[in-house]
């Protein structure tokens, strides 16, 4: 079969060549999100144990006035990871004063689409979308530099980073001119008969999240991975604090990517996800380390999920 292969498909089989031939198997988990991917956690978003997007709604939709209310009138609002920008839109419709809006989004029509979503709904704001991966240095709209600054990272994405990668993008957004706080979503700490369901649920929608990341190797690439000989799991790793998630070869086998035989011992992982959780004293750490303070700590009632205020340290 001849295929096509674009820019897209050649970082896509470099990566997983890279992360399937390393001693440890990996897949970077940014290859989860393409429009199967997306549409799979959307589904993830609403099922009962995903208890994560809910109970962020509820305490943005309890504090939203205060919320936004820390976006000084005439202030932008940085998203990072802004998607289809549905939890900012609890912000932005208890903050009429907020000048200007920027999502920052690595998909570039989905971005474009939701802007235009955004203007329609909110004709006096300005939505200045940015196209980038959050993980680099992001090049801020120039007509900003003057403007105060209030960055937003929900979703407990934060924990899907690894920790330098976190302090990197915290430090580069305190290092922002007139940036006065920062709106931080995480996941905390709690038992693993709560944390494991979230990510193991009973009907296996997450376990085909995880495993479309093998069925796109194999349909954009041709690769040969045998979706049926691939347990998914889901461990707590209390140790780092961290949900780890990976598909588990069943038995020992040979796949075949972009040429290469990658063989797999029965029982070996590739690691496709992590889902760091915090607690007031590790995030206060992160804070610290890149430059912030923690201000505030919003949590719900049964302190699921907490949503931090983050201010600029000695500033
Ligand atoms: N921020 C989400 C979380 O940590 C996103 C996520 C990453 C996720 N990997 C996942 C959600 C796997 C469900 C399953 O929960």
């Amino acid at each position: 079969m001849n295929k096509h292969i674009d820019v897209t498909d050649t970082a896509l089989l470099d990566d997983a060549l890279a992360g399937l031939t390393a001693r440890q198997k990996y897949i970077d988990p940014k290859w989860l999100y393409d429009s199967a991917g997306s549409a799979l956690f959307e589904e993830i978003t609403a099922i009962p144990p995903y208890y994560l997007t809910r109970t962020e709604t509820a305490i943005l939709r309890a504090n939203a006035p205060q919320l936004a209310g820390l976006v000084p009138p005439g202030g932008a609002l940085v998203e990072f990871g802004s998607g289809a920008s549905v939890k900012t839109r609890l912000l932005l419709e208890n903050g009429p004063h907020i000048g200007t809006y920027v999502p920052i989004d690595i998909s570039g029509p989905f971005l474009q689409e939701t802007a235009a979503d955004l203007r329609r709904r909110y004709p006096s704001l300005s939505v200045a979308p940015v196209v980038g991966d959050f993980l680099h240095p992001v090049h801020m709209p120039r007509a900003l530099s003057e403007v105060p600054k209030v960055g937003f990272f929900p979703g407990s994405t934060i924990g899907n980073i690894t920790p330098e990668a976190a302090r990197l993008l915290l430090s580069r957004a305190r290092a922002w001119p007139h940036v006065d706080a920062f709106i931080l979503g995480v996941d905390l700490v709690k038992e693993p008969a709560i944390l494991v369901p979230a990510y193991d649920d009973p009907a296996g929608v997450t376990a085909r999240f995880i495993s479309n990341i093998l069925v796109r190797l194999n349909r954009e690439l041709g690769a040969t991975f045998d979706l049926s000989a691939f347990d998914y799991q889901a461990r707590w790793n209390a140790d780092a604090a961290r949900i780890e998630m990976s598909l588990v070869s069943t038995k020992a086998q040979t796949a075949v990517l972009g040429g290469h035989d990658i063989a797999f011992a029965a029982g070996e992982p590739i690691a496709v996800s992590m889902s760091r959780k915090f607690t007031s004293q590790s995030l206060q750490q992160l804070a610290q380390d890149s430059g912030w303070a923690l201000d505030a700590l919003i949590t719900d009632p049964d302190a699921l999920f907490a949503v931090a205020v983050l201010r600029p340290d000695g500033g």
